[in-house]
């Protein structure tokens, strides 16, 4: 586990803001400690699992500006839509700023805002998310994009947000590479016929589903490969590629996400995205 920590302490970077997308493809969390999300005085009321209608989070779609997962409507509702707008078009600038190659090809996914307490919530082992996982979704397949989140702590009470951080994403697939199976031809099609994903799943992101059930269903691999607890302070942002770097979020409340896709050929070095080593671990092409 590498994390890797940057004085920036703007959204938009500044004049001394080196490049970072290096350290970002080979697997290291980025740190910005002193670059704090700024709730606005009307948004305090936000801050309570009570607006939640979902187990977890609420959700906000950037390009339709349209709010999921939350029982809050009329002004209520505006004010959140109107946070996570603001977060979203923050952590857009800060990737931008990270990332100059990256600028122009990253395409911005949804934001999310989590004001549930991690420790004590009940769920399936699937759905668990403080064991160690890589990132897939079930629904909206990556295609082999890659998966970048920008994580910000914003608990009004001072608490740290606190992560596992495990192994990189080959070790990790080198474990479970020849558990995983190809899907049947067609499959992935069908999914998509069915409506079950947006559209269809390729065999990448069918590997990428299975990595991420074996890995949690593993207690050995959960209690024994290598792991390093980490806590994020209030006021503090960090971003990681999370299809690629194993972790698990173990306790805390509030937190702020914003997702964004990266096309492999935008990387800097492709073969280290999970769709090159898994084509590699499985010697034939996945998506
Ligand atoms: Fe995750």
């Amino acid at each position: 586990m590498s994390l890797r920590e940057l004085t920036t302490s703007a959204w938009a970077g500044g004049p001394a803001t080196d490049d970072q997308t290096a350290a970002l493809e080979s697997g290291n969390v980025l740190l910005c400690r002193y670059l704090p999300f700024e709730v606005e005085s009307g948004e305090t009321g936000l801050f309570s699992p009570a607006i939640l209608s979902s187990a977890k989070n609420a959700s906000f779609d950037p390009a339709r500006g349209r709010l999921g997962g939350t029982s809050l409507g009329g002004d209520q509702a505006g004010a959140l839509a109107a946070m996570m707008r603001r977060f979203s078009d923050a952590a857009a600038g800060l990737v931008d700023a990270l990332c100059p190659p990256y600028r122009g090809r990253v395409v911005r996914g949804r934001a999310s805002f989590r004001p549930a307490e991690i420790v004590g919530r009940a769920s399936s082992w699937r759905k668990d998310d403080t064991r160690l996982h890589v990132d897939s979704f079930p629904a909206t397949p990556s295609g082999g994009r890659r998966i970048l989140r920008v994580f910000s702590n914003v608990n009004p009470e001072g608490r740290a947000r606190t992560w596992r951080v495990g192994d990189e994403f080959e070790e990790v697939a080198r474990r479970f590479a020849a558990a995983l199976t190809l899907p049947l031809p067609g499959a992935g099609h069908l999914l998509a016929l069915l409506r079950i994903t947006k559209s269809p799943r390729t065999p990448y992101d069918a590997l990428m589903l299975q990595l991420h059930d074996r890995m949690k269903k593993d207690d050995a691999f959960q209690s024994s490969s290598p792991q390093t607890r980490v806590d994020f302070p209030s006021g503090s942002t960090w971003l990681t590629f999370t299809d690629q770097v194993s972790h698990a979020a173990m306790a805390g409340q509030y937190q702020l996400e914003q997702t964004f896709l990266v096309p492999v050929d935008a990387m800097l070095e492709p073969a280290r995205s999970p769709l090159r080593i898994l084509e590699r671990l499985k010697g034939r092409r996945l998506a």
